[in-house]
């Protein structure tokens, strides 16, 4: 698709029935988020989220795809600083959920991990410019790489991942200009999110785009549907006509 200059989506889902909706609508790629640390499971960070609940939402998403490249994220803590480490989760994530690949954090300081992983055939995407696993490190969600330092670090970084074997690179939060830039400098598909429209493709938090949650209102984030509106509304209707005794009504009774 690279090749063809055809744009490549991609979004998150977490669970079958999300799954299934986006599957069918014909996106290229599902994500298994770690967001789902927030998302799903309502926590400040994506840092709580473990393995294993990865590998639930992991295999709830699998269960309901019939045709889009399935991908899951590692969650913190279980690849950084041990090759050996990542290699045993990724097998873990490639087993347990039949997933596609798996996606983490990081550049030179993963590296080995990445190689690791590769090595054993499991197709790995990366994720460079602002890696929410590293929040305590940055101090802030704000966009990253925008001093020439940090700038020229994340071109370096993308090129080792794409030489280390990544089949796809998602740049988060980082100057369009970069982005298009590195899109330009690695064969490897890069996704991006907050990243500009130079990229290969685009993904997005399913629950952002859908406007399911209002509270994070990101300037990259466009809005698809107002479901928190047309959800909450359609729960006040339901609790209005248990109270009246509107529902059930005889045609809703056995
Ligand atoms: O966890 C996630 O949803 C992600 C995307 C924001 C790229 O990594």
């Amino acid at each position: 698709m690279k090749q063809n200059g055809e744009k490549i989506s991609m979004i998150t889902s977490y669970d079958f029935s999300m799954a299934k909706i986006v599957d069918a609508a014909g996106i290229d790629i599902i994500l298994v988020g770690d967001s789902a640390a927030n998302v799903m499971a309502g926590y400040e960070t994506t840092l709580p989220i473990t393995l294993d609940m990865m590998i639930y939402h992991g295999r709830c998403v699998t269960r309901a795809v019939k045709r889009a490249f399935v991908v899951v994220d590692m969650p913190f803590g279980s690849y950084q600083g041990d090759p050996k480490l990542a290699l045993a989760s990724a097998v873990r994530i490639m087993k347990e959920t039949e997933a596609d690949g798996v996606k983490l954090e990081g550049g030179i300081e993963v590296l080995e991990s990445i190689k690791m992983i590769t090595a054993a055939g499991i197709p790995v995407m990366g994720h460079l410019g602002l890696t929410p696993q590293s929040i305590h490190k940055f101090g802030t969600y704000g966009v990253r790489a925008k001093g020439d330092a940090e700038a020229d670090k994340l071109i370096h970084d993308a090129q080792l991942l794409s030489d280390a074997g990544c089949f796809g690179i998602v740049l988060e939060k980082i100057p369009s200009a970069l982005a298009t830039r590195v899109t330009k400098e690695v064969p490897v598909p890069v996704i991006g999110i907050g990243a500009g429209a130079g990229t290969d493709g685009q993904v997005l938090v399913v629950h952002d785009m859908l406007g399911i949650n209002k509270g994070f209102s990101p300037k990259f984030l466009r809005r698809y549907a107002d479901l928190h509106t047309i959800m909450t509304e359609a729960v006040e209707h339901y609790i209005d006509d248990v109270k009246s005794g509107d529902f059930p009504n005889e045609n809703e009774c056995y």
